[in-house]
């Protein structure tokens, strides 16, 4: 059975808190509470907490800054924050909209509006979940005659949002990449495994096998809108700046930047990782060969521009490598 679902009630009066946790106990809902915003933050550290109601006016740290400040923690961004506000109080929703607030509330609260947002907040965020936890099984399955297993598909993900976030994409962007660079090799399904894992290069008409991929996982993706990034990062993320990829040849800015990104981002960690083809690489060696080329990869064959970003931000994707590597990663001779 699922556990009931948590949620963290944040205002300076008792009498506000009580009224919260008397509205919502009844409906199966689990009270936390805080006193302001700073000791709500330890309990969002502490505990599960699936939905944070907050008031604005508390003293040490006020509603604004707790919502900016789950916003820009990685464990708790998605964290679904409704504000409580006072009625009309056109700056204070301005504030909370731009800290990163939800939903609002108003004061004097109205029972039946409270548990409607509350429970429509959570059904969203339950699909949101359901929707990424689906693209991941679709991505795992897809590694199954692969290689390429473990993280590898995570990190991808990460490295692309990485790179996504210092070009100053949009959050939404940020997160579509995230999660939908894990599907980048999904039409690998259709590969024999004995070409997935033959060791040596790959004959012509083997290599001709290989280079369906893009295309088969296009087909794969289908035409939801919501999977519209990784139906371009699926078909493009083998095109190469130069012209020399695969499978159309694209060009230049022909190619969806969301496949530009994804291209170093799975090269970064190709190289990183042994290969039934190729050794592993440390960070430097793997950084030195996609910036200065080697007998297979050429610094022409990426973005100018994602180049420079992958260059500046190389040390933290060392770090994400670090703390996201397998278990039984080969290391670098
Ligand atoms: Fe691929």
């Amino acid at each position: 059975m699922q556990r009931a679902y948590r949620i963290l009630c944040v205002d300076d009066e008792d009498f506000n808190l009580e009224l919260l946790e008397t509205l919502l106990t009844p409906h199966g809902y689990e009270v936390v509470s805080a006193m302001n915003g700073k000791a709500a933050l330890e309990q969002l550290g502490r505990k599960n907490i699936d939905l944070v109601l907050a008031d604005v006016n508390m003293p040490v740290m006020n509603g604004h800054e707790l919502c900016a400040a789950i916003r820009s923690d990685g464990d708790l961004k998605h964290i679904p924050v409704i504000m409580i506000t006072s009625l009309d109080n056109r700056e204070n929703k301005l504030k909370s909209i731009s800290a990163g607030a939800d939903e609002f509330l108003a004061k004097p609260i109205d029972p039946s509006e409270l548990l409607l947002r509350v429970k429509n907040m959570l059904s969203s965020r339950a699909y949101e979940d359901a929707f990424t936890y689906l693209i991941h099984s679709l991505a795992r399955a897809a590694e199954a005659n692969d290689i390429d297993t473990g993280n590898h598909i995570l990190r991808v993900g990460e490295f692309s949002a990485l790179i996504a976030r210092e070009l100053g994409m949009p959050e939404k962007y940020i997160e579509n990449i995230r999660l939908q660079a894990t599907l980048h090799d999904v039409g690998k399904v259709h590969v024999p495994s004995h070409i997935l894992k033959k060791s040596g290069r790959l004959d012509d008409e083997e290599m001709a096998e290989m280079k369906k991929h893009p295309a088969f996982g296009a087909l794969i993706i289908g035409d939801h809108p919501h999977l519209e990034s990784g139906k371009k990062i699926a078909l493009s993320h083998h095109e190469k700046w130069d012209g020399t990829g695969y499978p159309k040849g694209l060009k230049g800015e022909e190619i969806p930047l969301e496949a530009r990104i994804v291209a170093i981002a799975d090269c970064y960690d190709a190289l990183r990782n042994s290969r039934v083809y190729k050794p592993c690489y440390d960070h430097d060696e793997a950084v030195k060969i996609i910036t200065e080329g080697d007998d297979r990869l050429k610094p022409e064959h990426f973005d100018p521009k994602v180049l420079e970003v992958f260059k500046k931000v190389a040390p933290q994707l060392e770090a994400l490598y670090e703390s996201m590597k397998d278990p039984k990663a080969c290391e670098p001779a």
